[in-house]
């Protein structure tokens, strides 16, 4: 098949959650701009809203739900829906997520749940019901954004530690999901960014500037086109080969 056309994403059906900002949004514009269609899902509806009124500019269609990747029953309506809508589901990327920022000795359990729940229970959450449709349709790739926090420890002055132990178990199960669900021909493969300023972000880099730079051989933090490729090659036929895969973009830092 002629290379364009494995890359071409034309009609193919995304759901992104998370997707009305940060990186979420970066990887909802460059799967519209190949010409997927897109539901962006999170628990601020009309951030959602408002994301879908510029993403239909690409030409495809957006729906906007509202989304809470911790509630089973939130995440059903949203695969209802989509199947409502488009009578299938291409492409699930699951990149809603959240951290917490205390030392090991005084995080609360409240504080480390809410992390796990978030990241790690809703990623198996969303791809449990979405993999449902995927496994009649015969076809399907999901998309898990880790971290490269998931890959190894960090220092004591970023104090994160549910964060990575939870991006380190969707690594994990990125690469046990993709065994399970090979034999119905859906890949599933993470992402792994290094360093991007977005909300999530943005204080712990504004205070570590010159610190992270220093460990970043492309000496700069990731930009608002740098997901894009990654995201496109993932949920293309252009992947169809590659599965259990964690793709880091990082500008080299876990080199
Ligand atoms: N920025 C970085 O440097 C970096 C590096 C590595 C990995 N990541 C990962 O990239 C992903 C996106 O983060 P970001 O940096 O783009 O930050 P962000 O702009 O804060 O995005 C996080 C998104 O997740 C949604 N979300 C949070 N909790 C949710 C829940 N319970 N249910 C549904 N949606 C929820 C938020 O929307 P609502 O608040 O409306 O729900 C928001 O849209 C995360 O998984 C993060 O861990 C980021």
């Amino acid at each position: 098949m002629d290379v364009k056309k494995l890359f071409d994403l034309s009609g193919r059906v995304a759901i992104i959650s998370g997707g009305a900002t940060g990186l979420g949004r970066q990887m909802a514009e460059g799967l519209a701009e190949m010409g997927a269609n897109l539901v962006l899902c999170a628990r601020k509806k009309e951030r959602c809203l408002a994301a879908a009124e510029e993403l239909q500019k690409h030409g495809g269609q957006v729906l906007a739900l509202g989304c809470d990747v911790k509630v089973p029953s939130s995440i059903k309506e949203v695969v209802d829906a989509t199947v409502k809508k488009f009578g299938r589901i291409d492409i699930l990327i699951n990149n809603a997520g959240t951290s917490w920022g205390a030392p090991v000795e005084t995080m609360t359990l409240e504080q480390w749940n809410k992390v796990i729940e978030t990241n790690l229970t809703g990623t198996f959450l969303f791809s449990q019901a979405v993999g449902k449709v995927m496994i009649s349709q015969r076809r399907g790739k999901i998309i898990n954004i880790a971290s490269v926090a998931g890959l190894r420890g960090s220092s004591p002055t970023l104090s994160a530690i549910g964060y990575s132990s939870s991006k380190g178990g969707v690594i994990i199960f990125t690469k046990d999901l993709a065994c399970k669900w090979g034999v119905h021909n859906i890949q599933v493969n993470a992402i792994a960014p290094g360093w991007f300023p977005t909300d999530m972000s943005d204080k712990v880099i504004e205070r570590n500037r010159e610190v992270l730079l220093a460990g970043i051989p492309l000496g700069r933090f990731g930009g608002p086109d740098d997901l894009k490729g990654a995201a496109v090659f993932l949920g293309s036929d252009a992947s169809d080969f590659v599965t259990g895969h964690t793709l880091v973009v990082d500008g080299g830092q876990s080199a």
